[in-house]
């Protein structure tokens, strides 16, 4: 088994999809192991409450430490090996291709999905007393929780283990990879050669890899430069 990862959610149904396709297939092979485990579970009250209203006020609520905390006891018992924990939120670092090729790395991934206005504060603190803690953002921009968040991180990552994307080639030369100088891919083609009156770029078809590659660099930095000139900056 290359990758463990158990994702803590009010919502089990959402991560679903995981055991679809690539990453499905993965699963079967016993290549990653998946676990996804609702947080109620480890309420204690009739109504399953895993929220309240923040201290110091304002609008939506917070969930409640102590479920979190039994959550995170269970899953990752504290007198074993610990996992990485990462909690998504618009407030983490930044999820980019090399923080996805970092969690590669990692044998074991705990995601703790937040809802409403996010986790107390001190779950976060807690953890990062015996695992290392990741807060990640997908971008800037808020969504109602962690779990979609979730479903992007760990098929980025997941692609990246040798043997569950089929060719081991595409991921490493992928856009923001060293191959592409961190820079977005060129465009791609495939038959027929013409399509509804377009034409394939003759230079794709002549054969000539010297030229291949020049037409490539060039077309990515142009579409870099139209789409993100951030990243001709760093
Ligand atoms: N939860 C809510 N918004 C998020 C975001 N942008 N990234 C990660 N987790 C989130």
């Amino acid at each position: 088994q290359d990758l463990a990862v158990d994702v803590i959610t009010i919502f089990p149904n959402y991560l679903a999809p995981l055991r679809e396709s690539l990453l499905g297939k993965a699963l079967e092979r016993g290549q990653v192991r998946l676990g996804v485990h609702d947080l109620r579970a480890w309420t204690t009250d009739v109504h399953r409450t895993v929220d309240d209203t923040p201290y110091g006020g304002g609008p939506g609520m917070v969930m409640l430490p102590e479920p979190w905390g039994r959550a995170l006891d269970a899953v990752a018992p504290a007198e074993r090996a610990q996992p990485r924990l990462i909690i998504p939120t618009p407030t983490g670092r930044p999820f980019t291709q090399a923080v996805a090729a970092q969690l590669a790395a990692e044998p074991w991934l705990l995601f703790a999905c937040g809802r409403y206005e996010g986790i107390d504060a001190r779950v976060a603190e807690y953890a990062g007393g015996r695992m290392v803690v990741d807060e990640i953002s997908l971008g800037d921009y808020v969504l109602c929780g962690g779990e979609v968040a979730v479903l992007a991180i760990v098929e980025a990552v997941a692609r990246l283990i040798p043997g569950v994307l089929g060719n081991a080639l595409s991921a490493s030369e992928d856009s923001f990879t060293a191959a592409v100088d961190g820079l977005l891919e060129a465009p791609a083609y495939t038959k027929p050669a013409l399509w509804r009156g377009l034409a394939v770029p003759e230079v794709l078809l002549s054969g000539h890899h010297a030229r291949i590659r020049q037409w490539r660099r060039e077309r990515s930095l142009d579409r870099t430069r139209k789409r993100r000139p951030d990243l001709l900056d760093s």
